[in-house]
């Protein structure tokens, strides 16, 4: 089976103000809303669950029943706390849906990043196809810019080729039951260092394959970011 999972927990600190950034409205709807829309309207899933900070769970949940109709739900939805940090609330989902369905050596999760308005149900296939032949894989986009190594943000250490560099987005697809047991053979210091899915089967030696993510398919992050994610929904 295939389970989506929209990680929401972060309360976005570079963002800043008292709202974490995926509940502010674009477009008059929560930026979180856009994905998980998108998410359930898809065919291919059994459930999606969204994973927020604990204090939100019963506002994630009123949002949903304010903002999606019933009759656009191709598959369940659930509403979880999330964790300490990105993987960490992965964890919370996947114990979530190993509690609830069990969970499979093929079992798929597609994760998306809740502050990515702008995926859409042909990247969730992709992904998932993928996912089914390679394990894991992730949207990822080349380097627009010249990425640079420092070590202590002062100087750099060595600026590998453009060519090679890719950007990582979401959505990211794996085996679920692979992830958790990599992650749980993780020392506190290697869980600390890894930010990503990926990460966590790359330090396994298991590589991630590539589907094509976009420009468009942005994380919003910084303020400015919502003014170009009106800028791109006006193109739409
Ligand atoms: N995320 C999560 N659980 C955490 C931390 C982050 O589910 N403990 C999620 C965020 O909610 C977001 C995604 O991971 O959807 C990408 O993270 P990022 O943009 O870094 O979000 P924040 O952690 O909220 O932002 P910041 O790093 O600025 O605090």
């Amino acid at each position: 089976m295939n389970y989506g999972m929209i990680v929401a927990g972060g309360i976005g600190k570079r963002f800043g103000g008292n709202t974490p950034k995926q509940f502010l409205l674009l477009d008059g709807i929560p930026v979180i809303i856009h994905s998980v829309k998108t998410f359930l309207s898809s065919s291919g899933l059994t459930e999606t669950v969204v994973l927020v900070p604990g204090d939100h769970v019963d506002h994630m949940k009123e949002l949903i029943g304010r903002y999606v109709k019933e009759s656009d739900k191709a598959s369940k939805v659930d509403v979880c706390a999330g964790g300490a940090d990105r993987n960490d609330t992965i964890m919370h989902g996947l114990r979530f849906i190993e509690q609830k369905y069990g969970l499979g050596n093929d079992d798929i999760i597609v994760s998306h990043d809740s502050v990515r308005p702008f995926l859409s149900s042909d990247m969730i296939s992709e992904s998932i196809e993928c996912a089914c032949k390679y394990s894991i894989c992730t949207a990822a986009f080349p380097a627009v810019d010249t990425i640079a190594v420092s070590s202590d943000g002062r100087t750099i250490d060595s600026v590998p080729p453009r060519s090679t560099m890719y950007q990582v987005q979401t959505p990211q697809s794996f085996k679920g039951k692979m992830f958790m047991e990599l992650y749980e053979g993780l020392s506190d210091e290697e869980r600390l260092a890894i930010t990503d899915v990926t990460g966590v089967f790359s330090h396994a030696g298991i590589p991630s394959h590539i589907i094509p993510g976009s420009r468009e398919n942005i994380k919003i992050t910084y303020p400015s970011d919502m003014d170009i994610a009106e800028a791109i929904l006006k193109n739409k």
